[in-house]
C-alpha cells in the first residue's frame, strides 16, 4: 500500500468502466481533493465540516448503487464488497463523531489525509476494479 499524504486525485487508472460508478468515482475523488485542499489552506471548521458531510453524504449514495450493480449481476465478490463498505462506513462515522465532539483536532486531520483517502484510493483500485472486470464479462455473454 503506497502512502499518498493526502495527495489523492482522479485520474483514468482509477475507470471500472461502468459509467454511473465512475462519474461516483470521480465526485468521490474530487470532493476528497475539496476537502485536502480545505485543510491545506486552513479554511474554518464549518467548512471543513460541510465537504465531510458532503463526501459521507456521496459514498453513502455510492456503495447503494454500487452493491446494486453487483447484486443484479450476481457478482460473488458481493460480500467481501459489503463488508469493506461497512468498515469504511465505520470508520467514517467514527472520524465525523470525533469532529462533532472535539472539533477539528490534529488527530481529525490526520484521519482524513491519511485513512480516508487512503481507504479510497486502495478500494477502488483494486476491490472495485475487480468488479469491473467481472461485469465486462457478463456484458458480453
Ligand atoms: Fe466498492
Amino acid at each position: 500500500m503506497k502512502q499518498t499524504h493526502g495527495k489523492i486525485g482522479w485520474s483514468n487508472q482509477y475507470k471500472v468502466n461502468i459509467p454511473t460508478l465512475d462519474a461516483q468515482h470521480k465526485q468521490l475523488f474530487n470532493t476528497y481533493t475539496d476537502l485536502n485542499q480545505a485543510l491545506k489552506e486552513g479554511l474554518r471548521p464549518s467548512v471543513i465540516k460541510d465537504t465531510l458531510d458532503r463526501l459521507h453524504l456521496y459514498v453513502s449514495r455510492h456503495f447503494t448503487m454500487e452493491e446494486k450493480y453487483m447484486r443484479e449481476s450476481g457478482y460473488p465478490g458481493l460480500d467481501q464488497q459489503m463488508e469493506a463498505h461497512t468498515y469504511f462506513s465505520t470508520v467514517f462515522n467514527e472520524i465525523l463523531g470525533e469532529f462533532n465532539s472535539e472539533g477539528l483536532t490534529p488527530g481529525i486531520v490526520k484521519k482524513i489525509q491519511n485513512e480516508l483517502g487512503q481507504w479510497l484510493t486502495d478500494h477502488v483500485s483494486e476491490l472495485d476494479m475487480e468488479f469491473g472486470r467481472f461485469y465486462s464479462t457478463i456484458k458480453k455473454g
